[in-house]
C-alpha cells in the first residue's frame, strides 16, 4: 500500500509578517549569529530558543580544527537552554538564521543531527516546538513541530 506524507508549514516573506514574539526570536538568532566561531566554513549560524516562560536562550555554531568536534548553532542553543534551565517547562520555538561569507543574512535549515536532538526535546515535553527557518529578508518558513522536519525519526 503506497502512502503519502504531507508537511504543512507557513511562509512569511518579511520580518513584518511575523508576530512580534517571533520577530523578537528571529532578531535574537541573528544577533547571536554574529558571535559564531566559524573560521573554517565562514558560514555563521545563530539560533534562539524561546522557553515556555518567555525567556530566550541563544547559541551559534562553534567550529574546530578537528572538524567533527564543532557544533551547530541549534544544538549549542538547546543544550545551553537545557543546561542552564533544567526546570524550565519546555520550549515553545527555535529560530535559526545564517550569515554567509559576505556577511549577508541567509536561510539556514537545521541539519539531520540537530533535527534528531530537537525531536527528543519535543518528545520529552509532549508538545510541539515551532521551528522558524529565517530567510534573507527577515521573514521565515515556520513549522509547527520538529516532527514535520523529521518524520519517522528514531526514538525508543
Ligand atoms: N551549521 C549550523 O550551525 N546549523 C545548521 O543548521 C547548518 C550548519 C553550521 C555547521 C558549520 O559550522 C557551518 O554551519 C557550515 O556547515
Amino acid at each position: 500500500m503506497d502512502k503519502e506524507l504531507t508537511i504543512r508549514y507557513s511562509e512569511y516573506a518579511k520580518a513584518n509578517d511575523l508576530t512580534p514574539s517571533d520577530r523578537e526570536l528571529a532578531e535574537a538568532a541573528e544577533r547571536s549569529a554574529q558571535f559564531a566561531y566559524a573560521p573554517y566554513s565562514h558560514f555563521k549560524v545563530g539560533a534562539a530558543v524561546r522557553l515556555s516562560d518567555g525567556r530566550i536562550v541563544c547559541g551559534n555554531n562553534q567550529e574546530n580544527a578537528a572538524y567533527p568536534s564543532g557544533l551547530c548553532a541549534e544544538r549549542t542553543a538547546l543544550f545551553a537552554a537545557s543546561a542552564q534551565y533544567p526546570d524550565a517547562d519546555g520550549y515553545d520555538a527555535i529560530a535559526i538564521v545564517g550569515i554567509d561569507a559576505e556577511g549577508h543574512r541567509c536561510e539556514a535549515s537545521p541539519c539531520g543531527a540537530c533535527r534528531q536532538v530537537m525531536a527528543e526535546y519535543e518528545q520529552r515535553q509532549r508538545r510541539g516546538i515551532r521551528v522558524l527557518c529565517c530567510n534573507a529578508d527577515g521573514g521565515a518558513r515556520v513549522f509547527g513541530s520538529v516532527r514535520d522536519l523529521l518524520p519517522f525519526g528514531f526514538e525508543f
